[in-house]
């Protein structure tokens, strides 16, 4: 928030509207206030009734209709707060251009660059890359996100207007090499395990599921633009690896409820996670054992990390590219 504040104070204002851009918007339950924020302090540099436009831009699976639900109904909604200020979505992969060159004065992405732009291998020793010990699969996963990055940032370099900032918060790699949530993963790979034994799942099934997500280290932002600093008119104005808080370790110490701990847990990982482990089953995303794949690994991965609370690191980049005036 205090990022996207600081750019907000920054950027070029031009005549027309200024455009607003939200990389991997989800339900954007997550960005509205941050975005709400960069409009406060974009009004307070002009005229009450100059117009930002507000483009929401996820892939076409997206629910859009959560999305317009969330800024209609949410409190915190920049819509709420702001006559002159216009919501509109893009259904298309970030991974190509997809608004037209210099138009964006302000882009984000919040936590969605951990996705890669196409299906990788499964992981054959883990459900994450992260915690795989197979060198062949990592070097694999780090071509794909390198890769992905390139691409990512290239396509914004066009996008953004000159003087235009990109805010970028995405999982990362910290100094150590640790990738994070290191308990939730840990709890998931041994519940799979668990539910083969049982039968419920099939081996090849289980060793199909895969969480295919990437982090990236502070050197791997930082590639593109070597030597020259420069990249496709783009310079990186801030480049940091910082430890998010974990919040449901702070309630744990509050309350001490370790039930409540695993169960706050387990319904991050049901709704940020599991999805692409059911791909793995024989019948896909439509196999019949779907919803009791899902329930029985939210119960699993809840006891498991209530027998045994422990604090989880979750090493987050934020970046700040900016791109060159004239
Ligand atoms: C964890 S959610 C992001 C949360 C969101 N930024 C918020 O503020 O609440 C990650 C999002 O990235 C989207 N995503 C992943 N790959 C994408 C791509 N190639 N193009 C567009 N969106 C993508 C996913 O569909 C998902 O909605």
């Amino acid at each position: 928030m205090e990022l996207f504040e600081t750019v907000a104070a920054e950027v070029p204002i031009r005549a027309g509207p200024v455009v607003i851009a939200d990389y991997g918007a989800s339900n954007v339950q997550d960005a509205l206030r941050p975005i709400g924020a960069g409009i406060a302090v974009l009004r307070k540099r002009f005229r009450s009734d100059h117009v930002v436009m507000v483009v929401h831009a996820d892939s076409p699976e997206n629910d859009f209709t959560a999305l317009f639900r969330t800024l209609d109904h949410h409190p915190d909604s920049y819509l709420r707060a702001d006559d002159a200020t216009f919501a509109s979505a893009i259904g298309r992969s970030y991974y190509t251009q997809i608004l037209p060159s210099n138009t964006i004065t302000l882009g984000c992405t919040f936590s969605a660059l951990q996705w890669p732009s196409r299906v990788l291998v499964p992981v054959p020793d883990h459900i994450h890359v992260a915690y795989s010990r197979d060198e062949a699969v990592r070097a694999a996963y780090a071509k794909q996100a390198a890769f992905d990055w390139h691409e990512f940032a290239a396509f914004r370099g066009r996008e953004l207007v000159p003087g235009g900032r990109l805010v970028v918060v995405t999982p990362a790699i910290d100094e150590d090499g640790e990738f994070g949530y290191r308990p939730l993963l840990s709890s998931i790979w041994e519940t799979l395990t668990e539910l083969t034994a049982d039968g419920l799942l099939s081996s090849g099934e289980a060793d199909r599921m895969t969480i295919p997500t990437v982090g990236r280290r502070a050197g791997d932002f930082a590639a593109p633009f070597a030597p020259s600093g420069r990249f496709e008119q783009l310079t990186i104005e801030h480049l940091s690896v910082v430890n998010a808080p974990d919040r449901i370790w702070e309630r744990f110490q509050a309350d001490r409820d370790s039930a409540a701990f695993g169960a706050q847990w387990a319904a991050f990982g049901r709704s940020r996670l599991f999805a692409p482990l059911t791909a793995g089953l024989v019948g896909g995303r439509e196999d019949p054992r779907r919803g009791q794949l899902l329930d029985r690994l939210q119960a699993g991965v809840a006891a498991r990390l209530a027998a045994a609370p422990e604090p989880t690191r979750i090493p987050m980049a934020q970046l700040v590219l900016a791109k060159r005036t004239g």
